[in-house]
């Protein structure tokens, strides 16, 4: 191998252009691809920034040339040589110096590779497994390489948006006590206090407030959240958030001053213009609408109430679910009455996944007949009213779910957005932001016979519902607004709870009694005694906005070393065993079977 020696980098592999044209410049970086074109041999020399095609001619310079014929894929090179611009049937316009090439006089080979695992230069069928195990050859492709750019200038922008408004960036502590955001914790067991444990913190949460009774009134910090939950496409064990609390503001300042950041984001990373401020849903209203508290705004297919006239008609089903407080309510596919039988049974089992006990579906033909397993069920005139409500024309293909409204929201809210994929309607260049506010403070857990907070224990009830907190906690509604893009929660906050007294109540409707509330955040309740200012915030979900604005489709794609689905390191083989001394040690009995 050789050394760099006097040699030093003079452009990045993207920079060179037509201007640079008999330039005598310097590159480093990896063989993406080599080429023999009878005698003369092309190399694509990669770095973070781009390509540049090197050229090594026999004619002009021998010695350097059979040199290179040794070179291999990712082999690590320094080139010195002279720009040329490429014969105009020569050039590339894919590549952004495609115009040009470097014609090498001399040349080091740095380092040399094995050949790859998977190769880099094309888009082949490789395991996310095996492309998480090599995850630094991986973050060698350029779409990779992009995404990690794009999330460099989104934190960069990020914090001058914060740091312009005044916000202070204040680190909080990863060891700490369970924070109550509804997933389980990852615990790190204590040495020198036996048999405690650290929690990772599920959010900053409690901090943040801490800090605002602090007077530091405006906080931010981009942090590490760790939950123990099971894993999706937009979902990590650990996770980084945009997280944010200000003092001396309602909801309305919070909302704008975030919609500002979002704008700002947006026009940074991807030139679009966000129109603000952006539309809002209360939470009933996308639960009417949409069957969701994330609805996806792209495209419509709203859902309809269909329970009055189901508990008139002749369907048995429809109507003794809508006689014993269930619901019906259906989606109209417009123009999909082409579907096939077997389209239609696909979709049956892909809803039942979701509680549904059946999928009924209507197709409207020329004539206005209904082509239906259940259209002997409803007559004339309820097949009337029904194509009104549903504003059902010829062509049109009708789904119907009945159940709890629970269950009916979800089948057809999940159903909603497969159709949407099915219709290939969920462009992923149309940025559809709302915000849903007004949600319900509490839910009623039948697991657990208690009520738990929709958000988390510290969020506020709306003044005027207060006086209901006891009599009846599922009508209180709370100060809390979740922002969500695309069918996508980026992010939720609220405006908290400052006053001891209502903060004991809210714990209280929870299960959570007084010594319970001690034991687990005493210390929050105590420094609500000692002068905390009316607050409130927000944290965003850094990697999910990522994964939007890159059009990937897991947040795995937009995070440098990510887990699997199982929450598993394939690169450094986390987690791993320890040795039986650390868990003595940790004071935990080693007693499974190794
Ligand atoms: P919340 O629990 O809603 O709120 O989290 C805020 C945002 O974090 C993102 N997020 C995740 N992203 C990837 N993987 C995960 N496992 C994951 N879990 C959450 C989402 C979500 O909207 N302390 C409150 C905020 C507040 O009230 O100010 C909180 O953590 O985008
Ligand atoms: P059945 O009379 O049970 O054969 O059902 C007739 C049609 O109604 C079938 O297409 C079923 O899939 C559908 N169906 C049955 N139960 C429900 C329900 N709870 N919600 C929606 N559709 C249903």
């Amino acid at each position: 191998m050789e050394s760099m020696g006097d040699l030093s980098r003079t452009h990045y592999c993207n920079d060179l252009g037509i201007d640079n044209v008999d330039e005598q410049v310097t590159l480093m970086g990896w063989v993406l691809r080599r080429r023999d074109h009878g005698g003369v041999i092309f190399i694509d020399l990669r770095d973070r920034r781009g390509i540049t095609q090197v050229v090594f001619n026999p004619e002009i310079n021998p010695e350097v040339h059979a040199k290179a014929h040794r070179i291999r894929s990712e082999w690590v090179l320094a080139v010195r040589g002279k720009v040329e611009a490429r014969p105009g049937d020569m050039a590339n316009p894919k590549l952004e110096t495609g115009g040009i090439e470097v014609l090498v006089d001399e040349l080091r080979i740095l380092n040399v590779s094995e050949t790859p695992p998977f190769p880099l230069d094309e888009d082949g069928d490789v395991s996310d497994n095996l492309r998480l195990q090599y995850r630094y050859l991986d973050l060698r492709r350029p779409e990779m390489a992009a995404n990690l750019l794009v999330r460099h200038k989104a934190v960069q922008t990020i914090r001058n948006y914060l740091n312009d408004k005044d916000f202070l960036d204040i680190e909080t502590p990863m060891l700490t006590r369970s924070t109550p955001e509804g997933a389980r914790d990852y615990l790190v067991p204590s040495r020198v206090n036996a048999g405690r444990f650290y929690a990772l913190p599920q959010s900053p949460q409690l901090f943040k407030q801490l800090l605002m009774i602090s007077g530091m009134d405006r906080y931010y910090q981009i942090v590490k959240c760790f939950r123990d939950e099971d894993l999706r496409a937009d979902r990590q064990p650990e996770f980084t958030q945009i997280d944010m609390e200000l003092s001396f503001v309602d909801e309305e300042q919070v909302i704008s001053m975030t919609e500002g950041m979002i704008q700002a984001l947006f026009a940074e990373t991807l030139g679009l213009d966000i129109i603000l401020p952006i539309d809002r849903l209360t939470f009933d209203e996308a639960m009417e609408r949409f069957g969701t508290d994330r609805p996806d705004m792209r495209f419509g297919m709203e859902l309809v109430n269909l329970t009055g006239i189901a508990a008139k008609c002749g369907f048995k089903v429809f109507r003794s679910i809508a006689d014993s407080g269930g619901t019906v309510r259906a989606i109209n596919a417009k123009g999909c009455s082409v579907f096939s039988r077997k389209e239609l049974d696909v979709l049956t089992d892909y809803v039942v996944q979701f509680g549904a006990k059946g999928l009924a579906w209507v197709k409207m033909k020329e004539d206005g007949e209904w082509q239906s397993p259940i259209a002997k069920f409803f007559t004339d005139e309820e097949r009337a009213e029904i194509a009104a409500v549903m504003d059902a024309v010829p062509g049109d293909l009708l789904f119907f779910g009945a159940d709890t409204s629970k269950v009916v929201f979800q089948v057809l809210s999940e159903l909603r957005v497969e159709l949407a994929r099915r219709l290939d309607l969920l462009k992923k260049d149309d940025f559809k932001f709302v915000w849903v506010t007004d949600f319900p403070l509490v839910e009623y857990d039948e697991k657990e016979k208690r009520y738990q907070a929709l958000h988390h224990p510290f969020t506020a009830p709306r003044v005027e519902d207060i006086d209901k907190l006891e009599s009846d906690p599922a009508k209180v509604y709370s100060r809390a607004y979740d922002l969500v893009l695309n069918g996508t929660e980026l992010g939720g906050g609220s405006i908290r709870i400052h006053e001891k007294e209502l903060q004991a109540k809210v714990l209280g409707v929870l299960g959570i009694g007084a010594e319970e509330a001690s034991e687990k955040f005493g210390f929050l309740l105590r420094a609500l005694e000692l002068g905390a200012p009316p607050h409130g915030g927000i944290a965003f979900g850094l990697d999910r906005l990522l994964m939007l604005i890159t059009g990937s489709d897991s947040i795995r794609d937009v995070i440098a070393f990510p887990k699997t689905q199982k929450a598993t390191c394939p690169l450094t083989e986390a987690p791993a065993s320890v040795v039986r001394k650390q868990l003595t040690e940790l004071h935990i009995r080693p007693d499974w079977k190794e």
